[in-house]
């Protein structure tokens, strides 16, 4: 294949090893690859990644914004670089956001501020386990809890439908306040805390005993959950094929000792943040809260881009922020997951190209609430926070084919060898337009995720994977052999037929 060579021999790095040297512990990130950055902390590479990151640069979409949020969904024309993805759907990249916020969380490292992973703290314990819609649980957290019934969770109501607890300045209580950055993800989290109280009702029903029905009920959610991951999402971003490869013949590249397991930074840092490539620049959130929402044709459906400026401030934001509560900010899931009713919408294919709202952030949506506002400009910066190597110097690690430099023709005016030690943000992107034609991921980018993703469920003591490999999915589904969102959705009752709109 032209601009991919073969990996070469490993002793490219003399004195470097490929996995994970020294031990660590599920409090504090770590590295998979002990390899060299892809570039020195200069100044210099940091102006360079500030340029590939900048608004209206070579990763901008540049999606006509002043064409407004429902046309640029409806005549995709308008948006040449916003391509569907025939077979992820529109919640592919949410519930990818809300898996994110359940196992890492940086609260502490600075952007272009070199800082070794292993002494830095991850505020979420890595591993699929719901920390962040559980918190500490019902003793610890109880600010989660009903009060009338400790074991279930509070959810409000918006007006017409669910809503997350709010403080009275909007602030929404629940265990990781990212799950509110957006209207979507507030509303899967919503949907999370109606599943588990609707698996507390079936508990309850087969008599276990008042001081079970909590960690029996959590995990029931819990394991549906990282099924969901395993059977559905996985093979949806990496492919069925290296799902089963990985599930049969092992971890190659993440080996971490049992009680040492931890969150890598090749992982956090770059790779997984191959998500914002799948946002889409709008989105309809319902069919039917907002009465006049489709200027178009008179529908009552509500679109918003997902942040536009004019929403700073606005009590119910012409976006679709988080932090706002009215009747019309709840999500309609038949766009976002597939229903059977034909009003499913695709995901954005996964490629170099970032919708040009997420070059703009609210202050609200970063969670150290300071500049640069690009989204793309703060994931590169990391990279050299962690020292990060190049996606060309893990695929030989790997010994997997390489992207050659003639692949990256745009990066070479960057300077600073950025088309052959190239960022592994934007590497893994390339490759999986490159190699997986959006699809899916590719590559290094499939590799690591794949890996970490099967590392982190197998090296936690409690997920089904390391109880009960086994077990099956118990809860109602429409096809006996699998559980999917559409199921989990459906049991929580924030299904279209549940809503009867
Ligand atoms: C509208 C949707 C999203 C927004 C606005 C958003 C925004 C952000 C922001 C502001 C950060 C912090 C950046 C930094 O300072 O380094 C971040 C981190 C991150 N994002 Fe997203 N994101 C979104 C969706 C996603 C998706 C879909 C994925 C993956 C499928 C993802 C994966 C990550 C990861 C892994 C991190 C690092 C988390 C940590 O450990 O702190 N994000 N995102």
């Amino acid at each position: 294949m032209s601009g991919v060579t073969a990996g070469a021999a490993i002793a490219t790095f003399p004195g470097t090893a490929t996995a994970q040297t020294a031990p660590t512990n599920p409090r504090f990130f770590g590295r998979m690859f002990n390899l060299p950055p892809f570039a020195p902390a200069t100044q210099q590479v940091q102006e360079a990644l500030r340029e590939l990151g900048r608004p209206g640069g070579i990763m901008d979409a540049k999606d006509p914004l002043n064409e407004g949020p429902v046309r640029l969904i409806t005549n995709p024309e308008l948006s040449p670089n916003n391509v569907d993805n025939p077979f992820h759907t529109a919640g592919t990249t949410f519930f990818g956001q809300f898996v994110d916020h359940d196992f890492t969380f940086d609260l502490n490292s600075r952007l272009a501020v070199p800082t070794p992973p292993e002494t830095s703290p991850n505020t979420r314990f890595p591993t699929l386990s719901l920390d962040s819609v559980y918190g500490g649980g019902p003793n610890a957290n109880p600010e989660f809890y009903d009060p009338a019934d400790r074991v279930k969770f509070r959810v409000e109501s918006g007006g017409l439908f669910e809503d997350l607890p709010r403080r009275s300045d909007r602030v929404a209580i629940i265990a990781d306040p990212r799950n509110d950055e957006n209207l979507i993800i507030a509303g899967l989290h919503a949907a999370f805390l109606l599943f588990h109280n609707r698996v507390v009702d079936l508990v309850r029903s087969q008599g276990a005993p008042a001081d079970q029905v909590f960690n029996r009920a959590k995990q029931i959610v819990t394991w549906h959950y990282q099924w969901i991951i395993v059977h559905e999402f996985l093979p949806q971003i990496i492919g069925h094929g290296l799902t089963q490869d990985i599930l049969r013949h092992g971890r190659q590249f993440y080996r971490p000792a049992p009680g040492q397991f931890f969150m890598p930074v090749e992982f956090q840092g770059a790779v997984y943040r191959f998500g914002h490539s799948m946002i889409r620049p709008s989105y309809r959130a319902n069919l039917a809260g907002d009465p006049g929402g489709n200027p178009a044709t008179g529908a009552p459906a509500f679109f918003g881009f997902i942040f536009d400026p004019a929403g700073q401030g606005q009590a119910d934001p012409v976006d679709l922020r988080g932090r706002a509560r009215a009747r019309r900010r709840f999500i309609g899931w038949q766009t976002f997951f597939n229903f059977g009713d034909g009003q499913v919408r695709a995901n954005k294919r996964i490629d170099t190209m970032i919708s040009t709202p997420l070059f703009n952030l609210p202050l609200q949506a970063i969670p150290s609430n300071d500049p640069p506002t690009s989204l793309p400009q703060r994931n590169l910066l990391r990279h050299l926070t962690w020292s990060l190597p190049s996606g060309q110097a893990i695929a030989e690690a790997m010994r997997i084919p390489i992207l050659t430099r003639e692949i990256f023709p745009e990066l070479r005016p960057l300077g600073n060898n950025l088309d052959a030690s190239t960022p592994l943000w934007y590497y893994i992107l390339k490759e999986a337009k490159y190699l997986g034609d959006g699809i899916t991921l590719a590559g290094v980018g499939a590799r690591i995720c794949g890996e970490v993703f099967f590392g982190l469920l197998q090296l936690d003591p409690t997920s089904y994977l390391s109880v009960q490999p086994t077990w099956t999915p118990t809860l109602p589904r429409r096809n006996a052999n699998t559980f999917t969102m559409v199921d989990l959705l459906t049991y929580a009752r924030v299904d279209p037929a549940s809503r009867r709109q």
